[in-house]
């Protein structure tokens, strides 16, 4: 396989359209996430459309053995990974002190743990060929503390760090890490958060576009993309100046 990339969550949003994005290129792809039957009907969407070769692995990414039985098998198969997509995320509104454990507990497995582990498997063996490319889904979310979300906010909050940080260690061996920082995108994602009814996503963006826009950004080896430029402005320009509870008050009122 060609060119090969590894994404996370792929079976749906912003995932299914980072596939689309890497085989129109003609990449070859494995692609990954719960729901087998998905998967393998975007597998033979993408065979046809584009003439790429698709791999499908079914895992759920919360299983802590689930990241390391991933990377056996690409070393297994003599596959080589360059470019990796930690997509896979899920939310959850509501109050921290009520939500449920099981739940917020999978939600920090997979948004920080997976992201984290399979970065920490991919990455020496791009850093020994001299390329590779890293897209980490963040969200705009990790910009500031969340009310409402408090544990999704904190977890992208960490993905934006490590990410970052990671990027700069890099730097000079060919390899690259970017931080995707979408605001709302038309997704499963406000149903699985429960913030379907939320004003957030009455005018969110398409998964299209905001894959379009991380693939570009990790091309060029950015360090992170805000898709939305009124979004960027009031996160790195006017957020410094807002007073945090007065910052986090919007941002409960506008989950609510
Ligand atoms: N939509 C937004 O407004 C928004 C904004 C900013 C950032 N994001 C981030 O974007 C990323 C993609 O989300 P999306 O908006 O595209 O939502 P989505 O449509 O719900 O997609 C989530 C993907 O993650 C996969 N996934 C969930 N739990 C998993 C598990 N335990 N193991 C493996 N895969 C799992 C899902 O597949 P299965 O169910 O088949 O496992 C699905 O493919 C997430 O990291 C999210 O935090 C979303």
């Amino acid at each position: 396989m060609h060119h090969l990339g590894l994404i996370t969550g792929a079976s749906s949003g912003i995932g299914r359209a980072l596939a689309h994005e890497h085989a129109r290129r003609g990449r070859d792809l494995l692609i990954v996430a719960r729901r087998e039957e998905e998967l393998s009907e975007l597998a033979e969407k993408l065979r046809s459309k584009y003439a790429v070769e698709v791999r499908v692995v079914a895992r759920d990414l919360t299983e802590p053995t689930s990241r390391r039985d991933l990377f056996d098998l690409v070393e297994q198969e003599g596959l080589t990974v360059d470019y990796l997509f930690n997509n896979a995320g899920y939310g959850g509104a509501g109050q921290f002190y009520e939500q449920d454990w099981d739940m917020l507990s999978g939600m920090m497995e997979l948004n920080m743990r997976a992201v984290t582990e399979l970065m920490h498997l991919f990455l020496p063996g791009m850093v020994a060929r001299g390329r590779g490319r890293v897209l980490n889904t963040s969200s705009t979310a990790g910009f500031m503390p969340g009310p409402v979300q408090a544990v999704y906010f904190a977890t992208k909050a960490f993905v934006n760090s490590v990410s970052k940080a990671v990027a700069s260690e890099l730097q000079g061996t060919g390899v690259t890490v970017t931080a995707l920082c979408p605001g709302a995108v038309k997704t499963e994602f406000a149903d699985t958060a429960g913030l379907g009814d939320s004003k957030l996503f009455e005018r969110a963006a398409t998964p299209q576009t905001t894959a379009a826009q991380g693939y570009t950004a990790m091309e060029s080896g950015r360090l992170e993309v805000i898709t939305e430029v009124g979004l960027a402005v009031a996160i790195k320009g006017l957020m410094p100046f807002i007073p945090e509870r007065l910052a986090m008050a919007g941002v409960k009122k506008i989950q609510s």
